[in-house]
């Protein structure tokens, strides 16, 4: 990962520091009945707020950060009609609230107060624009710096919440599953390893896949070309429809099948987009990786849950969740 991101803590120090001062501690504390989808998103909004700007992940600042995200966040579906009285107009209004904490906080950084090694520290000292501007056109102007935290915070917040949901849903139901992730996990705690191997990405890799928490995304067509028949033009969008890629049987036999072991074998190139692929690759897949194997670990290794409703029914909104948030019981091992 960038070490813009991490500074000079190992990735893994910084989240699991982050997440035992405000994130899992607090989700442990609302046990046993819990909420993935309605719990997670203090957990991994916690994480995201330290990891790019070291926001304490309690107090005044946390909760106003909190409450201002959940309202841009609901009104990502709404139709743009900037009407007061609207979720899009609500949602303005709550982006400009976020903008100004930024430029406080940008603005006490820049007096010298509360130096942080973290992304928005190395945004400011490498890539703010000088007062002349001019010489500095590969530099960024205080909007675009707030416009890339705010990016990052969007995109890593709800995505890395549904794939937690979904990842207890799926070891919920595939009991084998989850005693093979136990023993690991334990044996590797036993051996005192500490965080070195937080391993079983294919866990991670066979959630992402059934899930695809993105269900599509685009491409510009860079040159006219032809595929099975149908002509593409230059400049054309091309949506990827990452459900079906994720679920053709030739490449994934048995495609509802919850299997992580599928990928122990390597996969034919570009069927699996779990994040992505190429250079607009999801930027945050080494963060969201960690993220989600921490999060196992407590989970997998102290912890045991059942669910309180079945349901398998997908809300399609612009990230896949489970539209019953998946409540769980949950009890200590
Ligand atoms: C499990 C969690 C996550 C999933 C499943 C996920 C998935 C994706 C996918 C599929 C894309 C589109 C990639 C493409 O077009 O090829 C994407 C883009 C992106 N992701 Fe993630 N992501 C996750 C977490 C994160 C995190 C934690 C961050 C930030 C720290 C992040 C930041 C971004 C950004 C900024 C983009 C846009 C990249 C671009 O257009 O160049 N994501 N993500």
């Amino acid at each position: 990962m960038d070490d813009r991101v991490t500074g000079n803590h190992s990735e893994e120090d910084r989240l699991t520091a982050a997440a035992a001062r405000g994130g899992f501690m607090q989700v442990q504390s609302e046990f046993p009945r819990y909420s993935p989808v309605s719990s997670s998103p203090s957990f991994t909004l916690k994480v995201i707020g330290h990891m790019i700007m070291s926001l304490e992940p309690k107090g005044e600042e946390q909760e106003k950060f909190r409450s201002n995200f959940k309202i841009i966040s609901s009104s990502f579906a709404s139709l743009p009609f900037k009407v007061p009285g609207t979720a899009f107009h609500r949602g303005i209004q709550a982006r400009d609230r976020m903008y100004s904490m930024l430029d406080n906080v940008i603005s006490k950084r820049r007096e010298g107060q509360g130096f942080q090694n973290d992304f928005l520290e190395s945004l400011i000292i490498k890539h703010s624009k000088a007062a002349d501007g001019e010489a500095d056109k590969d530099k960024l102007t205080d909007k675009q710096m707030k416009d890339n935290v705010l990016t990052l915070l969007v995109a890593g917040h709800d995505t890395t919440t549904a794939a937690l949901t979904w990842l207890m849903k799926f070891l919920g139901e595939n009991p084998q599953v989850l005693q093979r992730l136990r023993e690991e996990h334990m044996e590797i705690q036993a051996k005192g390893k500490g965080g070195a191997n937080l391993s079983w990405s294919e866990v991670i890799s066979e959630t992402l896949r059934r899930a695809t928490i993105l269900p599509w995304f685009s491409r510009k067509a860079a040159q006219d070309f032809e595929i099975d028949g149908y002509k593409i033009e230059k400049g054309w969008s091309v949506n990827l429809d990452v459900v079906s890629i994720h679920h053709d049987p030739e490449v994934f036999p048995q495609p509802e099948v919850f299997y992580p072991s599928r990928f122990d074998e390597p996969l034919k190139p570009f069927s699996f987009l779990g994040f992505g692929s190429g250079p607009r690759m999801c930027p945050g897949i080494n963060l969201a990786k960690l993220e989600i194997s921490i999060f196992i670990r407590h989970l997998a290794c102290r912890y045991k849950w059942t669910p309180l409703e079945r349901d398998d029914s997908v809300q399609h909104t612009l990230v896949r969740i489970a539209k019953n948030k998946y409540p769980v019981l949950v009890e200590p091992l």
